[in-house]
């Protein structure tokens, strides 16, 4: 359903909320509104719970403290009893919002007991119905190419793995093929971390991107120096991301200029480093749909087409970060379908909304033997069978359309908000695809005073890059949902 928005004038009152759609996506949601009970947020109990936590954990990240048996839905509960409208979700990783009764019901069941009290390490005693079980979760959702599934815990792992995943293939290319044994000489220099055992191969990634703060992960990030100060890391190269002109659609030839620079530099450096020099071949390139730490830096379908054209005409592995746009948040439920790819990546990292981290590749990267890609866990069987009744969800309520009817009532009112405030500084260069969005404030200290106001009244909002809000509402926010936070972000800007 389509809802129009006047936001000509400042006042609150100008929405006509009775017009966005009651269809309601999440089954008996506890709440109609977000309501603010303390004076000030957080309130008394939440910085108290925080106190306490800090103590033993090192939490001074909180917002606040929640209460999850009081979420519902689109909205969180805190220890003070305020319940806030989230378009946060947990960093991006809550697909069906709080307390779905799909899950509730799925957890009551005699697998769900089983499973989460027989924590198996999956690469030694997987349990008779783990084929079904992956059949049923990851590969139903398989991204188009990739046969191969490898189950982690955490998006930070699933790069780590990646890499190792296109660091083997590339030395068995080197071998002659999977058979090829290794050498003596392969087999005691790794002992000693040299070479040729440990070669100097090196990964490429991009400006202002981010791929978790596990070693090599953080190697390759390069959002912001804060995660990375202190820490040793791999001396990779690093090739600029488009910083392109939004709305995309204006700027389309500026923006294909800009595009084709950085796709020659990322070129120039895959050929140079074939040559001895500072780093070693590149064995893979990774790069994110969308950049979201970074700032919510988009780049078009030409721009990755051409990237998976380079590295197949360079013999690089191509590596796509789903890990916070995978799952349905940007209309589709992998964001690099987007890109109409004649020939799809050669690896796929997930996480965040799949509730189950890991990657997805072709079979041509299984590494010639076990135990190479491994650890004590391997996923858990816990999360495919989240994952599964999560997909049933999706599909049952046909999710990826409500995230795409939501995201045209969002950013409507988004882009009317743009041009009600945007002389203030508050919002400019509104972007995003389903209802994966974002806006930038003037500068770093307006947006951080937007959030809080936001979260003053009632709704939970992130940030990323310098100056950006960004929005990863579940999937189960409705065109309802939408209006209710332009309403509230037209109150703040219009305070501000
Ligand atoms: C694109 C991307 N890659 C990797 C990661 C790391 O995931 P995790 O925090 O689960 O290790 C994140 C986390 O935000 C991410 O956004």
């Amino acid at each position: 359903m389509r809802v129009t928005h006047r936001f000509a004038s400042r006042s609150y009152s100008t929405l006509n909320l009775a017009k966005a759609s009651s269809k309601s996506v999440f089954p008996n949601e506890r709440y109609f509104k977000p309501e603010i009970v303390t004076g000030e947020v957080p309130g008394p109990k939440s910085k108290e719970l925080l106190q306490n936590l800090n103590n033993v954990q090192d939490l001074r990240t909180t917002h606040f403290v929640s209460d999850y048996s009081k979420s519902s839905g689109n909205y969180i509960a805190d220890a003070d009893g305020n319940i806030y409208l989230d378009t946060f979700m947990q960093i991006s990783s809550i697909p069906l919002g709080y307390n779905h009764p799909a899950l509730i019901e799925a957890a009551k069941s005699e697998e769900w007991v089983t499973t989460a009290i027989n924590r198996p390490a999956v690469g030694i005693n997987p349990s008779s119905d783990y084929y079904k079980l992956l059949m049923d979760s990851y590969m139903r959702v398989a991204p188009k190419g990739l046969t191969q599934v490898q189950p982690l815990s955490t998006g930070s792992e699933a790069i780590e793995n990646a890499f190792k995943a296109a660091f083997m293939w590339y030395q068995q290319n080197q071998r002659g093929g999977p058979t090829q044994p290794f050498s003596k000489e392969d087999l005691d220099s790794c002992m000693a971390n040299s070479a040729p055992g440990s070669p100097q191969l090196s990964i490429l990634s991009f400006s202002t991107c981010f791929h978790g703060r596990s070693m090599a992960a953080l190697s390759v990030t390069r959002s912001k120096a804060l995660h990375k100060v202190d820490i040793p890391a791999f001396d990779w190269p690093v090739a600029p991301f488009p910083h392109l002109k939004y709305p995309l659609d204006q700027y389309e030839k500026e923006n294909r200029a800009t595009e084709d620079a950085c796709l020659a530099e990322v070129e120039k450096i895959i050929k140079s480093c074939t040559k001895p020099g500072r780093y070693g071949p590149v064995a893979a390139v990774v790069v994110e749909p969308v950049q979201a730490e970074g700032g919510d830096r988009h780049a078009s379908p030409y721009f990755f087409q051409s990237l998976r054209r380079i590295t197949k005409e360079q013999g690089v592995i191509f590596i796509v970060d789903e890990v916070q746009t995978g799952g349905g948040g940007t209309g589709k439920f992998w964001a690099h379908e987007h890109w109409d790819l004649q020939d799809s990546p050669d690896i796929v990292c997930f996480s965040k909304k799949l509730q189950a981290a890991g990657f997805f590749y072709k079979k041509e990267l299984t590494p010639n033997m076990g135990y190479r890609i491994f650890n004590t866990w391997l996923g858990d069987p816990l999360r495919a069978l989240q994952l599964r009744t999560i997909i049933d969800v999706i599909e049952k309520d046909d999710l990826l359309k409500n995230v795409n009817e939501t995201g045209r009532v969002l950013f409507d009112g988004l882009r009317q908000l743009e041009k009600t405030y945007g002389h203030k500084g508050l919002i400019k260069n509104v972007r995003g695809k389903g209802c994966f969005g974002a806006f930038d404030c003037k500068d770093p200290a307006t947006r951080d005073a937007l959030i809080m106001e936001l979260r003053r009244r009632g709704v939970e909002a992130g940030g990323s890059g310098e100056s950006t809000i960004r929005l990863r509402p579940a999937l189960v926010f409705t065109s309802k949902h939408a209006e209710i936070f332009l309403n509230i972000l037209n109150e703040c800007m219009s305070k501000l």
